[in-house]
């Protein structure tokens, strides 16, 4: 069996998704779940990019036991020195230079020519091997790059240490038997090869991303660059979850291949990813979309009942997916709520537990009916609220209608002090947002608010995620209730304390 090294850019690539930032608490709880996933390498971030990427890579890679932990550098001294800063208190680092190939790129972006191009790429290798045995290359751009220099530099960089080279489809502009064509070639051209990995990161700009790397690894590519839910740079790379799933579904194809990930993890890892970058997960989108397993048209739930494979592919339950079944309710005790808890695959500590299950019934209360989504909902509350939030929301109160102009009262609290304010808005959600704006005096700009429904029925929770621009960086937040404005303000508050 060959094993494909599974190599996840959801904390560098990923984060570069516009709007997807996230604080340095909320990387290492996206690599520790990476971890549980089964990731072999964690790439977790640029450093030299800004003083919070440093941070977080550092905090990374000093608290990950398992994957290496890989830290972004361009072929630039200054870059490698400080991405090795960052990454050398794992266990096992890696330095991973990045240097244009193509000729749009090196003669407008780099204005440099081949031959100073080639001299730089052995340079920066050479110069990070100095630092850690374990160094990754890749020619940025490299589908468009011209073939004979391509294999030069590549051929060079082995020689001068590196131990995976990566080929990057970086502006997702490859064909699928295009992409598979050029490793072939690669393969067969670049004399000392069998000495690296070859790897591949292929963006999803013509919606091929998952294709052309499965392409790839049928010629040879054996890691594979991927993040959960696809997120990344415009459309984003290829997802993690639809590459695993295909090589696990399609094991007749993909023979004697095979990826350490724990395929239940994958639902749960992918709804943290969603949650913290504020990333909503489209229904229909494959392997963890909520419509992913559902069977709407007669016919197929008829097919279904007599044989599950007449049109299901992939078992639910094998992906971590849970079907929205009725669990508890209003009359649960303490036991059955962390049992469930527990088979859900949450962990929470004596204290959170504790505030989870007043805030179970508190629900409840408030719900007839409780689904396991809202249970999930509780939990993951539970395990990101902010410890010490700055601002906290004490209560509100809105008058809206067709007749009354929109107007909001809200009182927040802010190191034990109770502030209140009243604003108008062109809508209820508005009026409390000015309102909260006025307490604060930090000055944001919305660009993105979105509002799901938690599980069925009338009395559904809503579920609010939502950006904010400060000072031209972004910061996510979200929270669920009952109530939609009261989720609104809290979700406003969640990313307002972030910026704080
Ligand atoms: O898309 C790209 O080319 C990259 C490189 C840094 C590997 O992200
Ligand atoms: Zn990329």
């Amino acid at each position: 069996m060959d094993k494909i090294i599974i190599f996840d850019t959801t904390l560098r690539d990923g984060e570069q998704a516009p709007g997807a930032s996230l604080t340095q608490r909320e990387k290492l709880e996206i690599a520790e779940a990476l971890t549980y996933l089964g990731v072999d390498v964690i790439e977790a971030g640029f450093p030299v990019s800004s003083k919070g990427d440093f941070q977080a890579v550092r905090t990374v890679a000093k608290s990950i036991k398992g994957p290496i932990v890989c830290s972004l550098a361009r072929a630039i001294k200054k870059d490698i020195d400080i991405a090795y800063q960052a990454v050398r208190y794992s266990k096992r680092p890696r330095i991973h230079v990045f240097l244009a190939t193509s000729k749009i790129h090196m003669r407008y972006k780099l204005k440099k020519a081949e031959e100073e191009i080639l001299r730089l790429a052995v340079q920066a290798v050479k110069y990070a091997r100095k630092y850690c045995p374990d160094i990754q290359f890749s020619p940025e751009d490299a589908s468009r790059s011209e073939r004979q220099f391509l294999f030069r530099v590549i051929e060079a960089v082995i020689e001068a240490g590196a131990t995976t080279v990566n080929i990057p489809d970086t502006v997702g502009y490859a064909d699928p038997a295009e992409f598979g064509n050029l490793i072939k070639a690669i393969k067969e051209n670049v004399s000392n090869i069998n000495r690296t990995v070859i790897a591949i990161h292929c963006h999803n700009d013509l919606g091929l991303a998952v294709a052309n790397s499965l392409e790839a690894i049928k010629n040879g590519a054996r890691q594979v660059e991927c993040t959960i839910n696809g997120i990344g740079e415009r459309a984003g790379n290829a997802s993690l979850e639809e590459i695993v799933m295909a090589l696990d579904t399609r094991r007749d194809i993909f023979t004697d291949l095979k990826t350490d990930i724990k395929k239940g993890q994958i639902y749960k890892t992918s709804r943290l990813v969603s949650k913290l970058t504020g990333f909503v997960i489209a229904p229909n989108k494959a392997i963890v979309g909520s419509n992913a397993f559902r069977h709407e048209s007669g016919i197929h739930q008829d097919g279904i009942l007599k044989k599950r494979t007449t049109y299901e592919i992939i078992r639910p339950s094998d992906v971590g997916f849970t079907q929205p079944s009725l669990v508890l309710g209003k009359h649960s005790g303490r036991h059955a709520f962390v049992t469930r808890l527990t088979q859900l695959g949450f962990h929470l500590k004596p204290k959170e537990l504790e505030k989870a299950f007043v805030a179970f019934k508190e629900l409840a209360d408030k719900k007839k009916e409780i689904f396991e989504d809202d249970l999930v909902a509780i939990a993951e509350d539970q395990m990101h609220k902010q410890t010490r939030p700055l601002w906290q929301l004490v209560g509100f109160e809105v008058h809206s209608g067709t007749e009354v102009n929109p107007r909001a009262e809200v009182v927040l609290k802010h190191r034990g002090k109770k502030i209140k304010s009243v604003s108008s808005g062109d809508g209820p959600v508005d009026a409390c947002f000015k309102a909260v704006d006025k307490i604060t005096g930090i000055s944001v700009r919305l660009v993105d608010y979105r509002l799901e429904a938690i599980g069925r029925g009338k009395d559904a929770q809503g579920a609010v995620s939502l950006n904010l621009v400060h000072r031209g960086l972004s910061f996510s937040g979200r929270s669920s209730s009952t109530d939609i404005i009261e989720a609104s303000i809290l979700a406003y508050i969640n990313a307002l304390n972030k910026i704080e």
